[in-house]
């Protein structure tokens, strides 16, 4: 059969959400200057779907280096990966910076962190080692333990006797030549729930491993200094191998791996998605230097990022929807109910209220339920906060019923 008849008949996971909400529930196009109030469909609309958790998406400070930056080095330069043309002293100072941000002693710049982590874990684990990793890692971590040669063990989400369980099988399999690498999350994005860091790193005490946080989510949110979960949790130093996007809190693309300067060393020369492909542009590692130093000076933003989300989670609570008991920004509201429902929740709040949710159905949660992910951000204000709540509060009677009707 001709590859691609057969494409035309395999199933998208999302179903319906992509082929037939193109443009609306999938592929959205959100308009004008990056913010809490955007357009879409050209109507106003209070935005709770990007992860500018920070709001220096269209902060002025930093877009006059992005556009200074541009104009100095040209998007284009450096041509050539890392290793062989494409670096620079801003590439190395960015590094140093990360580093000390998070605590660790080097750190390796990544063009982007989903490729870039999936490397790290390719490169780090051979066919004598042992993976084991959450059921919940987000894909990027899924995908590098597909190209990771290691066996693999999974433990139950956050639950700690199931990765006891696990790390006591790897211990029986330890060969003379066996390490092992735990691969959890800092914040998983989806839930807003933190990695059980302090557990998993406790059990190092009776079998030896290391472990590698990806804190995504974390990076900019978490912590006192915004250096992350590990910091917010008081672990920072018994995670190895700490991950960091620049996707969300720096509002830009790029990511960056940390730990001792014999991993980054050796992963430097052996990522195999950093050795094979070209380095980030000059501007975006410029405006990443100031933006990490912006995040340092303004820790306000994040005092009134966490305002914002505890206003948003009391208010919605109040109204009686069931918010997930997420530790971070993240704020996940779970209904029961059908993908239809999920859609008629989006659609009612964009149509109706010029508010602006994404969620998500089966198969990314449970059949029967239905989670809308709201994201807050420092650029917030009270003024969104009541207007999103007195939408919830006009579509309540709606859902409620929807959910009763799943559970009669
Ligand atoms: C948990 C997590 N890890 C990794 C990534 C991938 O990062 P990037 O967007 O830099 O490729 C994301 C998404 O941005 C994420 O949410």
């Amino acid at each position: 059969m001709d590859l691609f008849d057969k494409l035309e008949g395999r199933p998208s996971p999302l179903g319906p959400f992509t082929s037939e909400g193109y443009g609306y529930y999938t592929f959205p196009k959100l308009e004008g200057p990056l913010g809490p109030e955007m357009k879409f469909n050209n109507k106003d609309m209070v935005v709770w779907s990007i992860n500018d958790y920070l709001g220096i998406g269209s902060n002025p400070e930093i877009k006059k280096v992005d556009t200074e930056a541009t104009e100095k080095y040209s998007l284009s330069a450096p041509m050539g990966a890392r290793l062989m043309t494409g670096n620079s002293n801003e590439h190395e100072k960015l590094e140093e910076e990360l580093a000390a941000f998070v605590h660790k002693e080097k750190a390796q710049l990544l063009n982007y962190g989903y490729q870039g982590i999936m490397s790290t874990i390719h490169a780090l684990v051979d066919r004598n080692d042992i993976l084991i990793y959450d059921e919940l890692s987000h894909a990027c971590i899924v995908d590098g333990k597909q190209l990771a040669m290691a066996e693999k063990y999974v433990f139950k989400h956050n639950d700690i006797e199931s990765f006891k369980k696990q790390l006591f099988r790897a211990k029986k399999k330890m060969g003379e030549n066996t390490s092992i690498l735990v691969v959890t999350e800092g914040v998983f994005g989806m839930t807003g729930d933190l990695g059980i860091l302090k557990e998993i790193i406790e059990l190092k005490k009776e079998v030896p491993f290391r472990l590698l946080v990806d804190d995504a989510h974390g990076i900019g949110t978490m912590g006192k200094d915004g250096s992350g979960t590990g910091t917010h949790l008081g672990v920072q130093d018994g995670i190895d191998i700490y991950f960091g996007t620049f996707a969300k809190s720096f509002a830009l693309i790029g990511a960056f791996i940390a730990s001792e300067p014999r991993v980054i060393e050796f992963l430097k020369a052996n990522s195999r998605s950093q050795v094979f492909a070209k380095s980030l542009p000059l501007p975006m590692v410029v405006t990443a230097r100031k933006r990490l130093q912006m995040i340092k000076d303004n820790p306000q933003w994040r005092e009134q990022l966490w305002n914002n989300t505890l206003k948003l989670r009391e208010g919605l609570r109040e109204i009686g929807y069931t918010v997930l008991p997420s530790e971070s920004p993240v704020t996940p509201v779970l209904t029961k109910g059908s993908t239809d429902l999920c859609q008629d929740i989006m659609r009612k709040l964009r149509e109706e209220h010029g508010v602006f949710v994404s969620g998500v159905a089966y198969p990314v949660v449970p059949r029967g339920t239905v989670l809308i992910r709201l994201i807050p951000t420092a650029a917030h204000n009270d003024v969104h906060i009541e207007k999103t709540l007195k939408a919830f509060e006009a579509i309540k009677d709606y859902v409620f019923e929807a959910a009763e009707k799943l559970s009669a």
